[in-house]
């Protein structure tokens, strides 16, 4: 069998695979023929690939062998149905009769065991064994249908298969144990293709990080940008969501290996990108002492012969492979080599030791590694990037590749954008550093790295903490925290039994059907000042703390709080609460089911893309992967068959939770491409207009994030019914005042037309969007506005009230935006008469918007929009002038934050 046949063999193989060909198409190749167990004969070249044999391998007792192994391979050819065994390697035993055994486990049973005399095999350098002969070991053992009964043809086939060969020395003189070497066995199929799946998955996040990074710096209007900065996805549920999956594998339970071998495709999210020199200069650090050419034990203490061993032993002609020779026309390619210092023996499958064993790194070097790794992610992904972003797009502008003003508030405020990045990549790594930190406090080996463990630990812990505290203080310094009595009420919905708040209740005026309640203490917060702008509104916030709330709704921006405080927990259960498997995968399951029940009540994203995946998707893989991991506790003794079973199944779980991620991140950079678009007045393809003003209308609806009685509620105030929602805003426009223009010779009915729809189209009805394509919001502008038969390109020069008076240099380029600046959010209001303050909070600034668009272009809007200065006067994108004082992002302090037209309720 050759590997081409082989379905899953991986690219490396391949690749492996050709260079040898390619050099055994130079050398000769034996073949013989040989008859399988169906009784078939072939001929068979004899660098086949078996169809099992042994990966890497170490010593079983723990290094107290009385050999040193510098070559142990084993395979089984199903062709010819022999077992063959090659050991190379020296003995401390000076005249000794031996005894071997050769046994073989897959899925938790013995499938072949036999012990034999090496005497009989012809093991001339085992039979006896002499202090100065090194071992040489062949042997080919011929196998009956009886004998390999136990293993089943899928074995040849399954990815990762669960099994190891074991080789037994016994002394004959005492009957101890004199060695044990055991191998991990294969058959060259697995999941573990990092190398062509995390370049994959990285490309995706790539795309992710794009997405969130161009609508972060998109625009002129901070609250603008953060809205729909809000609707990309965020990059932290990305890596989380790989995180996620890799430390599925910290718990202490014994994986199946397909899991382990799954789980290697995810590492890179967590700072475990293998490298060898990496490794070796951190394993002489991390305190990981060994040689990795060899396995095997105490061969200079034992030998009591006074002889110098050790410069035997360590004769250059034992060293592993060196006995290849490309001309043997026997020679083999498979084989494993000796298990790489600081790892587990190879074939044991147990705890986070054996997820890091399968990236090949020492458990104590996983800590050093991952910090490493993270401050390189830190300095050259992050700064270097925002960096070369700013010299990019500097030197793009300067030889008008781009456009002047292409992304201006990033090139200005880049300083502050990368201090974003800083945050958000800290808050990326948190969780990573403190269960690599956790994990390193339980494994002592050496100073160096637990000092470095707690100062990180400390310093991440620390830093988070506080940061994310200012972050909640600088919000609520004004105004005071109370705690008031509250109730929650449990009532029953058509199928479910919800909570709700009594207080809800009261002032909504609800009815609902009470199952039970129960009184609790609420923390509020009031602000004492009706006027202060929501989170989301307030700019010198926004500009700081962006990073802290800007992908939340309005009512849950703290909710990064709470979920640091989450992540800290799981990762003191992951890292820390290894040494008890029991408490640690109860803790997390427990933890997840708890996190998921307070997330799916906080709701807390913004974006739908956000809450599908933080809310669902992700707390859901997270429960099943654990729940199903109880399954692999060592105390439960589970069938190894079966375990090998339900570890597919979490494979299957979160394979669809990683498609579900690569989905939403196409998602939301197609979102995130409309939302760099709304400054555009023509968009192509026609059809997709329709869906972006419905995606603009929705994210103006959700930025205001009002409050809905949900199902099961009944107003008990039936003829009072609306005012649940605030009252329709009523508008009464006195301060119209034109002069005659040139166009009224043109066409005079516009001003009554467009006097008219400002009274008529109140508000929701333009709003619906139902009625509105494109086309028809378009025509009726354009309509409104026109000037009899002056084409549309003629008018521009006189259309001094579009954009070019808010100074947006984007829309410079663009004069005939009116649709434009209505979706991009410049938005005005106007007073009400009445004196409802609620307004503006419902739908009064699409109102005054799209009512302004059919307002006639004149002197007196500039009157009409001074009348509405106060709260109204909405986000003035006078980018014109960027010269104002810096914070300490570097972003322009603002002496009074602008608010959109939404009212600025006391937070909850
Ligand atoms: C079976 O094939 C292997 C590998 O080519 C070879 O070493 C072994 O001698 C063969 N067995 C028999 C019985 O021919
Ligand atoms: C090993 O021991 C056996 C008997 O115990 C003896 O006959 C033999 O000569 C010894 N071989 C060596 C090389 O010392
Ligand atoms: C070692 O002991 C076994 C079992 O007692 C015996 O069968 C075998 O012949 C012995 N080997 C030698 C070389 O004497
Ligand atoms: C490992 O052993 C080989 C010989 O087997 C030796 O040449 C090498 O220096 C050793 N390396 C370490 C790190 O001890
Ligand atoms: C506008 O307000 C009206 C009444 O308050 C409401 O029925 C309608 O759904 C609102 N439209 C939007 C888009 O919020
Ligand atoms: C816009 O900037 C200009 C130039 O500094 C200034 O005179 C004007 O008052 C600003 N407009 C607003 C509305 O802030």
């Amino acid at each position: 069998m050759t590997t081409w046949n082989r379905p899953g063999a991986s690219v490396t193989m391949l690749l492996s695979f050709i260079l040898f060909t390619s050099l055994s198409r130079a050398a000769k190749v034996m073949f013989t023929t040989g008859t399988d167990v169906h009784g078939v004969t072939r001929e068979l070249a004899a660098n086949r690939y078996p169809a099992l044999y042994t990966g890497d391998y170490g010593d079983c007792l723990g290094g107290e062998s009385l050999f040193r192994i510098t070559r142990f391979d084993g395979a089984y050819y199903a062709d010819n149905m022999t077992i063959v065994l090659h050991m190379d390697g020296t003995s401390s035993l000076r005249n000794e009769s031996l005894m071997m055994r050769i046994a073989v486990d897959a899925y938790g049973e013995n499938r072949f065991d036999m012990i034999v005399n090496p005497c009989n095999l012809n093991i001339a350098s085992l039979c006896p064994v002499l202090a100065d002969v090194p071992v040489k070991a062949w042997a080919e053992i011929r196998v009956g249908p009886q004998q390999i009964g136990g293993i089943p043809e899928i074995a040849y086939e399954i990815p990762d298969f669960e099994g190891t060969t074991r080789v037994q020395f016994f002394a004959n003189s005492s009957q101890k144990e004199v060695g044990c070497f055991q191998a991990v066995m294969k058959n060259g199929n697995s999941l573990s293709h990092a190398y062509v799946i995390a370049p994959f998955m990285g490309l995706f996040t790539l795309a992710a990080i794009i997405a969130s990074f161009l609508t972060a710096t998109y625009g002129i209007s901070v609250p603008h940008m953060r809205m729909h900065h809000a609707h990309s996805l965020s990059v932290f549920i990305v890596f989380e969501t790989f995180q996620t999956i890799f430390f599925s594998g910290a718990l202490s339970v014994n994986w199946p290996p397909i899991l382990i071998a799954w789980w290697t495709n995810f590492a890179w999210s967590a700072g475990f990108v293998y490298s060898p020199p990496f490794v070796r200069s951190i394993n002489s650090f991390a305190g990981v002492k060994g040689n990795s050419s060899q396995v095997g034990g105490s061969v200079p203490t034992i030998a009591n012969t006074g002889e110098d061993l050790v410069g035997k032993i360590y004769g250059r002609s034992l060293m592993a492979r060196s006995s290849f020779k490309a001309s043997d026309p026997w020679r083999y390619e498979w084989g494993g080599d000796p298990v790489p210092a600081g790892l587990p023996l190879p074939g044991t499958w147990t705890g986070f030791p054996a997820t890091l064993a399968a990236i090949g790194i020492p458990a104590a070097d996983a800590f050093v590694f991952g910090l490493l790794w993270f401050l390189i992610a830190i300095a050259f992904l992050v700064v270097v990037a925002a960096v070369g972003v700013k010299i990019l797009l500097e030197v793009l502008a300067s030889t008008k590749w781009i456009k002047e003003d292409r992304l201006a508030y990033f090139r200005s405020y880049w300083v502050g954008f990368l201090g974003h990045a800083l945050m958000r990549t800290l808050i990326i790594g948190f969780f990573m550093l403190m269960t690599l930190t956790m994990f390193q406090f339980t494994i002592w080996v050496s100073v160096g790295p637990m000092a470095v463990a707690a100062v990180v630990f400390f310093l991440v812990l620390m830093g988070v903490t506080s940061l994310v505290a200012y972050g909640c203080r600088y919000r609520t310094r004004h105004g005071a925290f109370s705690i008031a009595k509250d109730r929650v009420v449990l009532y029953r919905s058509k199928w479910f039994i919800l909570p709700i708040w009594q207080t809800r209740l009261t002032e909504h005026k609800l009815g609902v059907k009470p199952v039970f309640s129960f009184p609790v203490y609420r923390l509020r917060h009031d602000d004492h000042d009706d006027d202060y702008p929501t989170v989301h509104l307030d700019q010198p916030y926004v500009k700081k703390f962006a990073w802290f709330t800007a992908r939340y709704r309005r009512t849950r921006w703290w909710y990064l709080a709470y979920y640091v405080a989450y992540l800290f927990i799981r990762a003191a259960f992951l890292g820390g609460a290894g040494a008890v498997p029991l408490v640690q995968v109860y803790g997390v399951l427990a933890l997840d089911v708890v996190n998921f029940a307070v997330t799916v009540i906080l709701r807390p994203f913004k974006g739908t893309r956000n809450t599908a995946m933080g809310v669902w998707i992700l707390s859901i893989c997270k429960i099943l992967t654990t729940g199903i991991s109880i399954a692999f506790l060592p105390q439960l003794n589970v069938n190894r068959i079966i375990t090998t079973v339900l570890g597919v199944i979490i494979i299957v779980i979160q394979g669809f939770t990683v498609i579900a991620l690569l989905i939403l991140i196409i998602l939301s950079a197609l979102s995130s491409r409309l939302s760099l678009l709304r400054n555009q007045e023509d968009f192509t393809p026609r059809w997709l207009d329709l869906i972006r003003i419905r995606y603009f209308e929705k994210m103006q609806t959700k930025a205001q994030d009002k409050w809905k009685p949900p199902k099961g509620t009944t107003s008990t105030e039936k003829e009072l019914k609306k005012p649940t929602t605030p009252p329709e805003p009523h508008f009464a426009v006195t301060g119209v005042r034109r002069g005659s223009k040139i166009e009224d010779d043109f066409d005079d009915s516009t001003v009554y037309d467009s006097q008219q729809s400002f009274h008529e189209k109140g508000s929701h009805q333009s709003l619906t969007g139902k009625s509105r394509g494109r086309n028809s919001q378009a025509g009726s502008i354009r309509s409104r506005l026109s000037s009899g038969s002056l084409p549309r390109t003629g008018r521009v020069s006189r259309m001094s009230w579009s954009s070019r008076e808010f100074g947006d240099p984007v829309l410079l380029e663009r004069p005939d935006s009116t649709l434009a600046k209505r979706l991009s959010g410049i938005t005005f209001t106007i007073t009400p008469d009445d004196s409802s303050s609620t307004m503006t909070k419902d739908n009064g600034s699409m109102s005054g918007e799209s009512s302004i668009s059919h307002v006639r272009p004149q002197a007196s809007f500039r009157s009409l929009r001074s009348q509405s200065t106060t709260r109204a006067s909405s986000i003035n994108e006078n980018a014109s002038t960027p010269t104002p004082t810096r914070d300490a992002f570097g972003f322009p302090a603002l002496n009074r934050p602008s608010t959109l037209p939404e009212a600025a309720e006391p937070e909850e």
